[in-house]
């Protein structure tokens, strides 16, 4: 019998608008379906009654709903301690934005990073300017007193940037960081493209480790990888593998979809025959298919 999931946060996906093109979101179709406030009333009541307390509202690009202000409130009312907006930061770059989600309830924003620097994350963004914006977006967010923390997005060609991208967020005031690799979903636009954009794990592993190694002495969850089986981190970096069941999210799209981010094949669910013996693998969350399409499975192996 599997032990029973802790439900710890709620996401809410409100819809898939957004103001940029990162290379390989899956996540923005500007007719896709948008939620309903009567959606996420019952999303957010559900939440609650399951003893919930945090909230991250994602997307798309949430600080685009006219609707984010009212949702963060309510969320506040009902019980929620936190607010957390997940986001490319473009518009807390305007004057009285991120007062204004102060005001509301809004607790803390993770801001999306694709680059240390504006040709990178412009580049892989594709809107020129917007690392301009974000940069001002987090000034603007530390201002107003919001806990701040960087969610760098890996990629072929930002994946060397990961300890630069870190130190940046870390001058910045980031409190940690998230690192997601590029995942090539079936489906997406021009999918060799993004297949070629999907780093190497090892690579990956050794810029989540160096940025470790650089801020030696913060929290052990101050730079954590959503996608590194523990199996290709140094031993001494073992608390960067990101453990999607104790994280307990559920995330709930417009029209009521759910799912638990630890059951999404975004999270892994693969094992390979190389697994076998493992003694990680009880707490293993596996092996993302789309990464073993790209590079395949030479890089996993069982750990004695
Ligand atoms: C889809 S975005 C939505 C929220 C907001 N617009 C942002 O950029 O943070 C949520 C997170 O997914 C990441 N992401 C986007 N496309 C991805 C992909 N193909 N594979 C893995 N993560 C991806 C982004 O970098 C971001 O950290
Ligand atoms: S900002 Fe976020 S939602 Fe928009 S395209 Fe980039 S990753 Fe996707």
């Amino acid at each position: 019998m599997t032990a029973a999931r802790r439900l710890r946060w709620l996401e809410l996906t409100p819809d898939y608008r957004c103001n940029n093109r990162c290379v390989g979101c899956w996540s923005v179709q500007d007719d896709g379906p948008s939620m309903t406030g009567a959606e996420a009333l019952a999303a957010l009541r559900q939440g609650r009654a399951e003893g919930v307390t945090a909230l991250w509202i994602g997307g798309g690009e949430p600080t685009l709903r006219k609707d984010l202000f009212a949702l963060a409130s309510l969320a506040r009312r009902l019980g929620y301690a936190r607010v957390k907006l997940q986001t490319n930061g473009m518009m807390l770059a305007y004057e009285g934005f991120a007062r204004r989600c102060v005001e509301a309830g809004v607790t803390e924003v993770a801001f999306s990073m694709k680059g240390a620097a504006a040709a990178t994350h412009d580049r892989l963004a594709r809107t020129d300017g917007c690392f301009a914006l974000l940069v001002q977006g987090v000034e603007r967010a530390r201002e107003a007193g919001l806990a701040l923390e960087g969610d760098v997005l890996a990629m072929a060609s930002n994946v060397a940037q990961i300890p630069a991208m870190v130190a940046l967020g870390a001058g910045w005031g980031f409190a940690r960081f998230r690192v997601w690799m590029l995942s090539a979903v079936d489906g997406a636009q021009d999918l060799a493209a993004v297949q070629a954009e999907v780093p190497r794990i090892e690579d990956v592993a050794a810029g989540v480790a160096a940025a470790r190694e650089a801020h030696a002495g913060r929290p052990d969850d101050f730079v954590v990888s959503l996608h590194t089986p523990a199996c290709v981190l140094p031993p001494e970096h073992l608390a960067a593998a990101f453990d999607a069941r104790a994280f307990g999210m559920r995330v709930v799209n417009p029209g009521g979809h759910a799912f638990d981010l630890a059951d999404s094949p975004m999270e892994g669910g693969t094992f390979l025959p190389a697994c076998a013996g493992c003694r990680h693998r009880s707490r293993c969350g596996g092996l993302r298919r789309d990464y073993l399409a790209v590079h395949g499975g030479g890089a996993f192996h069982a750990v004695a």
